[in-house]
């Protein structure tokens, strides 16, 4: 009764507005110690009663979250918690009165928002805004945390994730990001997000946020411009007798689109919805639209997924036929033998299109283009067009059927003849395996005679040679030495890693646990979870693959104690990863900023030369020559027994665009960069002297105020501090308040080394070598003069 009252009462509120505009900036107040409960009172209502906050039906059970009452059925614009399973109904919810807003359930209580301090009030706006304050601060707003969706009058500073379907709210497979580069971009979640991946964007480069007007215009805003994505054409929402509400929402299946509902008060109808406008005409041009070795054809304006021949669906509760399909057969006996023919078949697919790369291209024509797929172990699928025949290997992505393209493909799939015997007994029980075996047996016999007579030659030369020269024994003793060195080394070889495992390892590449200057770093996990790896994915401008290759064959040869280790690798089409082990202890960055974890003297003096031994290394002693080019704090980790690390070295290299001998891509970090870089010269190791200077002084009087976003005068001011510290003889003023016994002695010969680096003339920087002999005290150390730039203020 209480709630068709209710029902009666906000029928009868709409009324009562006819005719008049909505003020979205009316609510009614949510007070301390209200609550809400599925069966007898669901919602907290907006004043015309558009948008309910509370629970909506899923299911046999419940969700949290915020729907406008559109009919027939509610439209959810957002989900408390939304991968949490549906509640059942003797849940509810809470704003208590010490100011959270919880919701209880049979297993305990959780918060419903994300809100950083109390709240005194609630409010459920008109505009579809759910508002939590303390006194007049806002501590909590939906519109600040969207889901699938946004409304008229909300904007978009992150991200949109799809929901899995219409009716389930919880996180799906497209995200649509606001980049900080500016633009505006739609991916399938799983994917690396590179530029391969993205299926839609606004091409903007200065977007800061999305924002929907309030009368349906959507467009990207930032730095004082606008670029329009859609323009409504009517102020609907102004005339009279009607309310409008637009919202953009990114559907289950990766399309972006403006949706208004239109409310009359007239009809007993209350609502129409209307497409206004959708990203995507094609909905199967959203990449990733259909799961791996699936494909995707309109059917009803909807797109659908077929599995490829000879592959099955994924089983798959929520999301139906769109998480892709896998093979039914494996693969390991027949690529062991020979007769690949007698275990598979290709089947042909017409009008396909696929977006993977190929492994080998070549001009054939297409009946041998399905012959060399069939004959090659590694193929699984070819793709013959315009008389270009090209072999990928499975899973086969955002595959797309459409007439109107005339490629080909050519699916291997398992054989009939293979399928109806046991594979375990032999295919061949013909003459001609048997004649193979005799032939191998007397081939056998042949060989094993020739090996022992060899054996016996052998081993009277090896005594002979024992004896005759076992005076240069010594000699031997080294060179097996070096063989052992050489297998050591082989073990340490460079991985190949393939996407999908670097996929898992690192759990999807969720959330990066760090950025370095030359990508994204996530952590995982290789050999069943034993061993922590971090993988870099590298940024877009990481160009070629062959060059890639050869430089990181070089990067993975070194091998010091002061040096991160690489693993392995993996080059998916434009996206190239770097896998490295992992240190535990974070970047001597995160050490220097931190005032509770500085380190002591000993570790500073420890730190500096570690960090020089890893320089002299790269300079002096690794076969190829590495001008590291970025030497930073962030780019000094430590492992978990704490010995310094130097990252990310050998990379600069990669940037480099051709082989005119100028460097591009990284340009060092300002604060860190010496002063020939912006003259445009030669760059020499001595770059990295500089950086190693600043560095020097970084550890030495334990800041690291040389930061990006410092400006040049703060980075001079820290030189003149240290020099003049150094002229006063007030050394003890560096390194401040330490329990430990300070060596002065020490201290000086660092404060000269670092002024030393620091010298705007590349030829007045001592060597690394020079460096470490000078900290050792093995050299004596010139006076520095003044560093040039400070001759300047
Ligand atoms: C409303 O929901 C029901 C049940 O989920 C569904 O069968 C029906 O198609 C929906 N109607 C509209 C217009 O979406
Ligand atoms: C919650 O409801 C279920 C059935 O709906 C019931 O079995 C359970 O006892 C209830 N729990 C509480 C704490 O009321
Ligand atoms: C709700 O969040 C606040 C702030 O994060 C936290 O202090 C509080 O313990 C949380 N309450 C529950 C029930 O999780
Ligand atoms: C309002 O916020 C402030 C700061 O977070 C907090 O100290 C205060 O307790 C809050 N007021 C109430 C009534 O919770
Ligand atoms: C609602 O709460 C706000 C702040 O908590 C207060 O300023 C306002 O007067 C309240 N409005 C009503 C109608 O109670
Ligand atoms: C877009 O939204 C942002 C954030 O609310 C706002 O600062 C900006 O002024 C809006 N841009 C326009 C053109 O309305
Ligand atoms: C919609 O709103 C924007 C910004 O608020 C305004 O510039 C534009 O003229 C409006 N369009 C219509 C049709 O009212
Ligand atoms: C709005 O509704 C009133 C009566 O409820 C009617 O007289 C008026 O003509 C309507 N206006 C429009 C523009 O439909
Ligand atoms: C799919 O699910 C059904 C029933 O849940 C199960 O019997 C079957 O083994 C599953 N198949 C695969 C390949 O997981
Ligand atoms: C693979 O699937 C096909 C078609 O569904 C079936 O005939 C065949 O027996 C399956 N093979 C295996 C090894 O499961
Ligand atoms: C393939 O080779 C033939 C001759 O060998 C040549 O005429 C044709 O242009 C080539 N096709 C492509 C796409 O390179
Ligand atoms: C391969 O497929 C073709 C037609 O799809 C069929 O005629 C042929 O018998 C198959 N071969 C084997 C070995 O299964």
């Amino acid at each position: 009764m209480a709630f068709m009252l209710l029902i009666i009462v906000r029928v009868f509120f709409l009324m009562v507005t006819a005719g008049s505009l909505i003020d979205e900036s009316v609510s009614y107040n949510i007070s301390l110690g209200s609550s809400l409960t599925p069966d007898k009172n669901p919602s907290w209502f907006s004043p015309s009663g558009l948008f309910a906050f509370g629970f909506y039906r899923q299911d046999d059970g419940f969700q949290v979250g915020i729907s406008l009452t559109s009919k027939p059925n509610i439209t959810v614009v957002w989900t408390a918690n939304r991968d949490d399973p549906p509640l059942s109904s003797n849940s509810s919810i809470e704003l208590t009165v010490d100011g959270w807003l919880l919701l209880h359930t049979t297993d305990g209580e959780k918060n419903i928002t994300t809100q950083m301090s109390s709240a005194t009030s609630g409010s459920m706006f008109d505009s579809g805004n759910f508002v939590l304050y303390n006194q007049s601060i806002v501590v909590w707003e939906s519109f600040a945390n969207p889901c699938d969706t946004i409304l008229g009058g909300q904007k978009l500073e992150d991200r949109l994730v799809s929901s899995v379907s219409d009716s389930h709210h919880s996180s799906g497979r497209f995200e649509l990001i606001m980049q900080y580069d500016g633009n505006l971009v739609a991916y399938p979640k799983s994917s690396l997000k590179g530029v391969d991946d993205s299926y839609w964007s606004s091409n903007t480069f200065f977007g800061v946020t999305l924002n929907l007007s309030r009368n349906g215009s959507l467009y990207v805003a930032g730095h004082g411009t606008l670029h329009s994505i859609f323009s409504s054409r009517t102020s609907l929402r102004l005339s009279n007798n009607k309310t409008v509400v637009y919202r953009a929402t990114l559907n289950p299946h990766g399309n972006f689109i403006l949706y208004s509902h239109i409310f009359t008060t007239l009809s007993s109808s209350l609502t129409g919805m209307k497409n206004e406008w959708a990203a995507l005409q094609d909905v199967c041009s959203a990449k990733g639209v259909c799961g791996i070795n699936s494909y995707c054809s309109i059917t009803a304006g909807n797109p659908e997924c077929q599995c490829f021949p000879g592959f099955l669906f994924f089983n798959s509760t929520v999301d139906g036929k769109f998480l892709g399909c896998y093979r039914n057969f494996t693969d390991e006996e027949a690529c062991s033998r020979r007769e690949v023919k007698l275990f598979y078949n290709i089947t042909v697919v017409d009008n396909i299109e696929l977006g993977i790369y190929p492994y080998s291209v070549m001009n054939i024509s297409k009946k041998a283009c399905s012959k060399s797929c069939l004959d090659d172990c590694n193929c699984w699928v070819a793709v013959y067009a315009n008389g270009m025949c090209k072999m990928l290997k499975v899973p086969i992505i955002y595959a797309v059927h459409s007439k109107s393209n005339l490629i080909t493909v050519f699916i291997k799939t398992s054989s009939l003849i293979y399928q109806a015997k046991d594979p375990k007994t032999p295919l061949l029980a013909s003459t001609e395996t048997i004649s193979v075996v005799v032939e191998r047996k007397k081939l056998v016999a042949i060989l094993a005679i020739t090996l022992a007579f060899l054996a016996i030659l052998c081993t009277v030369l090896a005594l002979y040679s024992f004896f005759f020269y076992r005076m240069h024994a010594h000699r031997y003793r080294t060179m097996s030495e070096n063989a052992d060195y050489g297998l050591i080394s082989d073990h340490f070889t460079l991985r190949s890693f393939t996407f999908d495992e670097l996929l898992k390892v690192t759990n999807g590449f969720m959330e990066p646990v760090s950025r370095s200057s030359i990508g994204e770093v996530y952590k995982g996990f290789i050999s069943d979870g034993k061993k922590a790896v971090a993988v870099k994915k590298l940024h877009r401008m990481f160009e070629g693959e062959g060059g890639f290759r050869a430089e990181i064959t070089a990067i993975a040869q070194t091998h010091h104690r002061n040096l991160v280790r690489l693993l392995g690798f993996c080059i998916h089409g434009a996206t190239k990863l770097l896998v490295y082990e992992f240190m535990s202890n974070g970047s001597l960055a995160d050490l220097l900023c931190n005032s509770e974890t500085q380190p002591g003297w000993k570790e500073r003096v420890r730190v500096a030369l570690d960090v020089a031994k890893g320089i002299l290394y790269l300079h002096e002693e690794c076969e190829t020559r590495i001008i590291h080019c970025n030497v930073k704090p962030h780019n000094i980790l430590f492992d978990e027994s704490w010995t310094a690390k130097i990252s990310d070295f050998g990379v600069s290299k990669l940037l480099r665009p051709n082989l005119s001998g100028t460097l591009t891509g990284v340009r060092g970090t300002r604060g860190y960069q010496a002063p020939e870089w912006q003259k445009n010269t030669l760059i020499s190791t001595k770059v990295d002297i500089y950086s190693f200077g600043v560095l020097l002084l970084e550890i030495l009087c334990c800041t690291s105020d040389i930061e990006i976003d410092v400006s040049s005068d703060e980075k001079i001011l820290l030189f003149t501090w240290v020099y003049n510290c150094f002229v006063t003889k007030k050394l003890n003023r560096l390194i401040g308040d330490l329990d430990e016994e300070v060596d002065i002695n020490m201290c000086e010969k660092m404060v000269k080394v670092g002024l030393l680096c620091i010298q705007d003339d590349p030829d007045a920087r001592p060597s690394i070598k020079d460096v470490i002999l000078m900290l050792e005290g093995t050299t004596d150390i010139p006076t520095p003069p003044s560093p040039t730039s400070l001759s300047l203020i």
